[in-house]
């Protein structure tokens, strides 16, 4: 297989094909399925330009002036939600943070209601969180030609924008995607971040990729690329990697708790450590894509060590919203 060619997942319903225009360009953001190499690495340049250093005045633009941008989040959120709203002031839009907990969803009104409400209050971006699967792609099916839904998180199926700010984080860090080693490890099982990381990653031309879980929490083979590695064994997972992830169990999203193991046991077989570390790479960096649980998924003095780039994560996650918000716009522009 080419390493452009676009993947695709068994029984995930397919929206790469929604998400682009006729001319190919991006119109919604609703997987990292079927984007090309080309597409993503577009997308990582154009983040980049709005990347600005620690301490400095954040990059700005007028790109989304007279524009609306509205966050529908039907599940918590703090840094995603922070992150798209920043990046859509910062780029000079109008948002509208809808508080969902007494907004008409809970009262029954069907969510393509909730839509077409806003979009006759001119609203032209819907970013979208919800709990259940196929909801952005639903919305993006039934929308108006002249707006664009973002996905900001759905059920365990994907994350992409978190997907794009891992990739932008281990570019700046690792100068490449290319050959490097990758373990995520955590609850491979219930994580769009890992879903989505992995498509990018494979897409981008990843050396190995490793996807390390207790055996309870492993992903089913279908729903990850043919590529990945499903490993339970910490070490062996670990050694000589690159770029180690670590990821919370989603308690919110399993039903039967029968296998996971509990907090100690879990710390003791898959915490990544600095000892651990050790098996990695030299110059290996650890990522998690946040809310972090210190102590259980990942040990809090490697979480603020210098090999630690969880907060570059965060600084990125604005950069790449803004990155993604600009292109949308200029695809509806040049309807
Ligand atoms: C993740 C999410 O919501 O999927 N967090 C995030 O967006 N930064 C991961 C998680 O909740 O564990």
């Amino acid at each position: 297989m080419s390493l452009t060619e676009p993947l695709k997942s068994a029984n995930v319903p397919d929206e790469s094909e929604l998400q682009l225009a006729e001319n190919g360009e991006l119109r919604h953001l609703l997987t990292m399925r079927g984007l090309s190499r080309e597409q993503i690495t577009e997308l990582l340049d154009r983040s980049q330009k709005f990347v600005s250093e620690p301490g400095q005045p954040a990059a700005r633009s007028r790109a989304l002036k007279g524009r609306t941008v509205a966050n529908l989040f039907f599940e918590p959120s703090t840094r995603t939600r922070a992150s798209f709203d920043l990046a859509a002031q910062r780029l000079g839009a109008d948002v509208l943070n809808l508080d969902v907990n007494t907004s008409s969803r809970k009262k029954g009104e069907s969510i393509l209601d909730m839509i077409y409400t806003l979009e006759a209050m001119q609203v032209d971006v819907f970013v979208v969180r919800d709990a259940d699967s196929g909801i952005p792609g639903h919305i993006a099916r039934h929308a108006n030609n002249y707006v664009s839904i973002l996905n900001a998180g759905e059920s365990d199926v994907a994350h992409p924008t978190q997907a794009l700010l891992d990739m932008l984080t281990i570019r700046q860090h690792k100068g490449r995607i290319e050959g490097l080693t990758v373990a995520i490890v955590g609850d491979i099982a219930h994580s769009r971040v890992a879903r989505s990381a992995s498509e990018a990653l494979v897409t981008l031309g990843v050396g190995e990729l490793r996807l390390i879980s207790p055996p309870a929490l492993a992903p089913m083979p279908q729903t990850v690329p043919a590529e990945a590695k499903i490993l339970h064994n910490l070490e062996d997972g670990l050694r000589d990697a690159d770029v180690v992830m670590a990821l919370r169990i989603q308690r919110e999203r399993i039903d039967n708790l029968d296998g996971i193991p509990g907090i100690d046991e879990y710390f003791a077989t898959y915490g990544i450590s600095h000892a651990r570390m050790k098996l990695a790479a030299r110059d290996a960096i650890v990522m998690h894509p946040g809310p972090m649980n210190r102590g259980i998924e990942i040990e809090s003095k490697l979480a603020d060590s210098t090999s630690s780039v969880i907060t570059r994560q965060v600084s990125n996650g604005v950069a790449v919203r803004m990155a993604v918000l600009s292109t949308v716009i200029n695809t509806l522009d040049a309807r």
